[in-house]
């Protein structure tokens, strides 16, 4: 049955099929969260973020909120249903048995931790301590969708301990240095230890039938193992960037386009032996162009590769960031057409425009693209 506005329904199959139903997150009372294990290994060693923390600047939060809101209208304006979670109070600790951290992230972004596949949405453990209730600011709407849609599955991943045992106390060290974490990751050492599962839902790719999950930071081998279970009529791949020194989520690194098609960062490629099920099915695997920025905005966790974290609404279009011109053109050399949206001055609130959103409808079914 075709879509309908008026009807609440739960599918999204792969990252490229229309979008008709998309969460877009808010700025709202993000916090630089207190130092912790599993983030500080993230922040890179040189950024203006390492020893500072609290409620980010409310000048920052106001524009980033304003240009979610252009980004939510545009979307709209495209026939696009367009919802916004609730922020919580993030000011608040968090405290488990277990630990004790003082402040929480934020309502941004929701990639991060909501996971649809088909007509579930899964809350994925996270492996951030201040990150651990960040679903409860999606609950409002993940409760309307189950009131609205019958066939809507609502699924929340274990919650983790989040002990010291879960990070590598060798990433604690305040320098480490990019070769030292070059060589780790080439080793898959990475800060999460493999405790308990633990995955962070930016770490996955749909590919109708087929899961690409990124190892990295965020994701240990647990949590992939932990997916397959849930998913058993999917196939689960682990996938590696050797050449990046911060793995966390893959969507600045690996971005399917359309079937057939995905942008690889040049500085993060695929190894050869991780790219078998892509080769013997025709997929064209190319390098991304490069950033229109040589640093990333003050106060931010990503790098520069945002510029590749694009929204795509159907196999002919994509949302690039306004000032990524040189991504912007190589889309165009792709044949897609171009939606520039204005986003860098909220990249700072975990990311860009495939960060900030998470999928509720796209059209299409579960298809095998890798028979
Ligand atoms: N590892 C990523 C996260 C972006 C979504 C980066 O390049 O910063």
């Amino acid at each position: 049955m075709a879509w309908s506005p008026d009807k609440t329904e739960v599918k999204s199959w792969n990252e490229w099929d229309t979008l008709r139903h998309v969460i877009v997150g808010r700025a709202d009372d993000c916090h630089i969260p207190p130092e912790e294990p599993a983030l500080d290994a993230k922040v890179p060693e040189d950024s203006d973020m390492r020893g500072q923390w609290g409620r980010r600047p409310q000048e920052t939060i106001d524009r980033a909120n304003e240009l979610l809101d252009n980004f939510a209208d545009q979307l709209r304006k495209r026939s696009v249903r367009v919802d916004r979670p609730v922020s919580i109070d993030h000011s608040q600790p968090v405290a488990t048995p277990d630990f004790h951290t003082d402040s929480q992230f934020g309502c941004m972004p929701p990639r991060d931790v909501l996971l649809t596949v088909g007509h579930e949405m899964l809350e994925a453990t996270m492996s951030y301590r201040c990150r651990w209730f960040e679903y409860l600011n999606y609950r409002p709407l993940l409760k309307q969708y189950w009131e609205e849609d019958p066939n809507f599955r609502h699924e929340a991943a274990p919650k983790p301990r989040l002990t010291d045992a879960d990070y590598n106390p060798d990433y604690l060290s305040e320098k480490i240095g990019d070769a030292q974490r070059l060589e780790w990751a080439a080793e898959k050492f990475f800060v999460t230890t493999e405790e308990e599962p633990l995955f962070d839902a930016a770490d996955v790719l749909r590919f109708g039938k087929d899961l690409v999950v990124q190892h990295g930071f965020t994701t240990n081998l647990k949590g992939i193992e932990w997916l397959r279970r849930h998913f058993p009529d999917h196939r689960v791949h682990t996938v590696n960037f050797p050449g990046d020194p911060y793995p966390i989520h893959i969507d600045a690194t690996f971005t399917p386009l359309r079937p057939g098609l995905i942008l690889n960062n040049p500085q993060r490629r695929l190894p050869e032996e991780q790219r078998g099920m892509f080769e013997k099915n025709g997929w064209e695997i190319v390098d991304a162009a490069q950033p229109a920025h040589n640093t990333p905005p003050p106060l931010c966790y990503s790098s520069t590769w945002l510029s590749m974290n694009v929204l795509v609404l159907d196999p002919k279009t994509v949302c690039v960031e306004k000032s990524e011109v040189y991504q912007a053109e190589q889309m165009d050399e792709l044949g897609m057409e171009v939606v520039e949206v204005e986003l860098r001055d909220a990249y700072a609130f975990g990311g860009g425009l495939h960060c900030c959103t998470a999928d509720v409808y796209r059209d299409g079914d579960c298809e095998d693209y890798f028979p």
